[in-house]
């Protein structure tokens, strides 16, 4: 990967890692952005604390990187329970998932990120354990094996998926909550960088907040890292303060554009535009022109541009919208400008 590639990967990294425990934020109100996800969560919180129960189970969906494990680490921390984390490609064996329920305590909260990605025979523990707080555990073996229900702690589980679609119906279905987070505007983003430099403590004007924020594709987690390199620049280059000027030219030097799209953005783009003349062009054909895998152009890459008016997606494939032909300097050739430019 390239530096450019590296910056704009909404997955995090090992730098990330130690970043985040420094720059997460502990509760919802430093928590900043998504009005609506924090305004249902007091509710619930609040409701759950008065009954003294645990809260609802819940389900967070949306890209990488704009915060979902950071809210389950919130929503532990606001009802005053433990939680434990996991992923769901971790966990083989429904032994392992049923090891895991019974070691909960009474309110603890399981997180399970990438919820999507589990396994089947693993899932199936989760249903009988979401709705009743109890597992069914084989005994024995042949004939004389039996069944044996096992009760759990009331616990809660919080889900996370970058991919709402690819969620069996049971198991959303168990989802008391389900809270979409969308990307970050500008504004929110500006804001988020203004408090990790203060954490960090590196100068920032508004001006290079803004322009770092701009540029960070609506992801915290982008505009962190970005944070990090134009930090390094500022101190280098300048008189250790962000300004807008700093900041431009260090995004200018790392080739990061005005749209903040990284080269596979552009390659996506230009693969549509180009090799299939705007579109429709099915995923897997375009996954195979830009040499990504289809689920990574899926999750990662197109939410992003579908959002912002580059891509829209039909029954037939993708397409490349007039916003994108502009974004390159291009015009499309539809029958009707062909028949202009000829008359
Ligand atoms: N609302 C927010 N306010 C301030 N900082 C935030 C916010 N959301 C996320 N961040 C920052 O962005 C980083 C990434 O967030 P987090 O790891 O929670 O993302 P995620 O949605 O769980 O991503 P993934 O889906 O890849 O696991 C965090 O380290 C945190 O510093
Ligand atoms: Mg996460």
């Amino acid at each position: 990967m390239g530096e450019a590639d590296r910056i704009f990967n909404p997955l995090p990294d090992e730098e990330d890692r130690a970043l985040s425990k420094s720059l997460r934020p502990l509760t919802l109100d430093e928590y900043i952005g998504q009005a609506r996800v924090k305004e249902n969560l007091r509710v619930f919180i609040e409701a759950a604390k008065a009954r003294g129960e645990p809260i609802d189970h819940i389900l967070l969906c949306g890209p990488p990187g704009l915060g979902k494990t950071t809210l389950a680490m919130i929503i532990a921390r606001e009802m005053g329970v433990n939680i434990k984390i996991t992923s769901g490609p971790a966990i083989d064996r429904a032994g392992d998932m049923a090891a895991i329920l019974t070691a909960l305590e009474k309110g603890d909260i399981l997180f399970i990120d990438e919820i999507h990605r589990l396994h089947p025979h693993v899932e199936e523990v989760l249903y009988p354990a979401m709705e009743d707080y109890c597992i069914d555990v084989v005994v024995g073996q042949g004939p004389g094996a039996k069944t044996l229900r096992v009760k759990l702690s009331p616990f809660t589980l919080i889900g996370a998926t970058t991919r709402m679609g690819m969620l069996t119906s049971p198991l959303r279905s168990r989802f008391g909550v389900i809270l979409r987070l969308e990307f970050y505007t500008p504004e929110e983003l500006a804001l988020i960088v203004k408090r990790s430099a203060a954490i960090l403590g590196v100068e920032i004007d508004d001006g290079g907040a803004y322009e770092v924020a701009k540029r960070s594709r609506g992801t915290p987690r982008i505009a962190n890292r970005l944070l990090k390199r134009v930090r390094d620049f500022a101190q280098v280059k300048g008189e250790g303060v962000i300004t807008k000027e700093i900041a431009d030219m260090a995004l200018k030097m790392m080739e990061i554009d005005e749209a903040g799209f990284d080269s596979v953005d552009r390659k996506l783009l230009l693969a549509i535009i180009e090799h299939f003349n705007g579109g429709p062009v099915g995923i897997e054909t375009l996954a195979v022109a830009v040499g990504e895998e289809k689920r990574t152009l899926e999750e990662v890459y197109e939410p992003y541009l579908i959002q912002e008016g580059y891509i829209k997606k039909t029954p037939r494939g993708r397409v490349a919208t007039e916003k994108a032909y502009r974004f390159f300097g291009k015009t499309k050739l539809t029958q009707k400008s062909l028949f202009r430019e000829e008359s």
